[in-house]
């Protein structure tokens, strides 16, 4: 069994050690000490195949027979194009039919605000900015980082981006108005009007979200109307709408794309995690035609990652979505979500320090409070998401936590299990879960 060296030569974002990785399969993953996890949080939100899917190993043997790795200006490949084809085809937007590869999430919203820009740019305008929502989450890379909301990933690096507009996310449990919906009359929505007024329509190229807000506030699913408003305000004011589908798309959500819960017709999206689920690195931007052409004729699209769109990520993320397809995962991610939804509220009947409960299809969020009744956050010091993700951890269950008021304060965690799991699979969840709560409940102090 190899042991934790003595000496580690790595490094990621804390000091914090984990157990080393032996095999997985299914749902699960195994130790190297034979210890079993359920994987409830598929990864970081990634792994929506699940693990160990005998048919992507054939695809790679099968890819690997041929070819790794040629560079797209070289080489085209058969595998790309039939995967933008797949892609362009299943969408319910056709009309989003240019597709551009890369090799992750943020590198795909780097690339679709800087397609966005670069439209206007070819139209010689001068716009440069960007609207998103907080809290937010669109990427660790500069570009994306400056329209991410999470204070403690964007406080070091605020003196090298440029300020980029703001409006509140629509977080009901926590709204940003004081307001209650439907009486609210989405001022969280009109709020982008306003915004748009304020910076200059001339000065703005787009407004950019993740349909449903993932890790960064825990699965904000907006009320129905709010996208009707989105969609008609940027049109009326001319700005492009990119919806980064990042973690909501490739059947998270119940559908295929997030966007779908509203008919709403996005002008880029940006895709990564799912759409090769764990399998390869990869990542897309799809993009209006139209957009594509002019920049086209205007010169070109100045910007590229070197292992974009190579023969083997394609030929994994072709097969990924196939098998996604035929065997209709975002149809279960919407079957055992509901199960596993009314699992989580139950659970949140019984531990009163469950503050609110909330998702759709397979991307759940537990919010955490000290007093159900103010809603009063945690102290951050007692990091109860964290401690909650460690005793979930021992008993053998991976979540997700994250902190909902902008990265500094509040507490959730995210249950986002692979959407091939099973109902069995989900009441062995929901009970580990229950333990895990059933633990911290003696360790934390609250109100009810
Ligand atoms: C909505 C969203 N956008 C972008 C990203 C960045 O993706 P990556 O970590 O692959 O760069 C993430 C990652 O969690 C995400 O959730």
């Amino acid at each position: 069994m190899f042991e934790q060296p003595k000496t580690s030569y790595l490094y990621y974002q804390t000091a914090m050690t984990r157990s080393f990785v032996d095999s997985a399969q299914g749902v699960y993953i195994w130790d190297n000490s034979g210890k079993k996890f359920l994987d409830g949080s598929s990864g970081a939100v990634i792994c929506n195949l699940g693990h160990g899917d005998k048919r992507i190993l054939e695809a790679i043997n099968k890819q690997a027979e041929s070819t790794f790795f040629t560079y797209r200006t070289q080489f085209e490949n058969e595998p790309a194009h039939k995967l933008a084809e797949l892609l362009v085809n299943s969408s319910a937007n056709p009309y989003l039919n240019k597709v551009f590869y890369v090799s992750g999430g943020s590198e795909a919203v780097e690339s679709a605000m800087k397609l966005a820009r670069q439209y206007y740019y070819s139209r010689q305008e001068g716009r440069h900015m960007f609207i998103s929502r907080s809290p937010g989450y669109h990427g660790a890379t500069m570009g994306a980082l400056s329209v991410t909301s999470y204070a403690p990933l964007e406080n070091p690096f605020r003196p090298m981006m440029r300020p980029q507009p703001r409006i509140p996310a629509p977080y009901c449990y926590r709204c940003a108005y004081n307001l209650t919906y439907p009486g609210c009359e989405l001022a969280c929505a009109w709020a982008l009007e306003k915004c748009i007024l304020d910076y200059g329509q001339q000065n703005i190229i787009a407004f950019i979200c993740e349909p449903i807000t993932g890790a960064s506030a825990g699965a904000l699913v907006p009320p129905k109307d709010y996208y009707a408003i989105i969609r008609d305000i940027c049109t009326r004011y001319d700005i492009l709408l990119i919806l980064d589908e990042v973690m909501t798309g490739y059947g998270r959500t119940g559908k295929l794309f997030a966007y779908e819960h509203w008919d709403l017709q996005a002008d880029i999206i940006a895709l990564s995690k799912g759409m090769s689920s764990g399998y390869f690195p990869l990542g897309a931007t799809v993009a209006r035609e139209d957009i594509v052409e002019t920049v086209m004729q205007a010169g070109g699209f100045p910007h590229g990652h070197t292992n974009a769109g190579s023969p083997m990520s394609c030929a994994v993320g072709l097969r990924v979505l196939e098998i996604m397809l035929e065997e209709k995962l975002p149809e279960n991610a919407m079957k055992m979500g509901k199960i596993l939804g009314k699992g989580l509220k139950d659970l949140a009947g019984k531990y009163a320090f469950i503050g609110d409960v909330r998702g759709i299809g397979l991307l759940w969020a537990l919010e955490l409070v000290a007093d159900s009744k103010t809603k009063e956050t945690f102290e951050p010091r007692l990091e109860v998401g964290q401690l909650l993700t460690d005793l979930a951890y021992e008993l053998g269950l991976i979540i997700y936590p994250r902190r909902c008021v902008n990265g500094r304060q509040g507490d959730h965690i995210l249950i986002a299990p692979p959407l091939i799991i099973n109902k069995d699979e989900i009441a062995e969840l929901l009970g580990l879960l229950d333990e895990t709560l059933n633990r911290a409940y003696a360790r934390i102090t609250y109100k009810t």
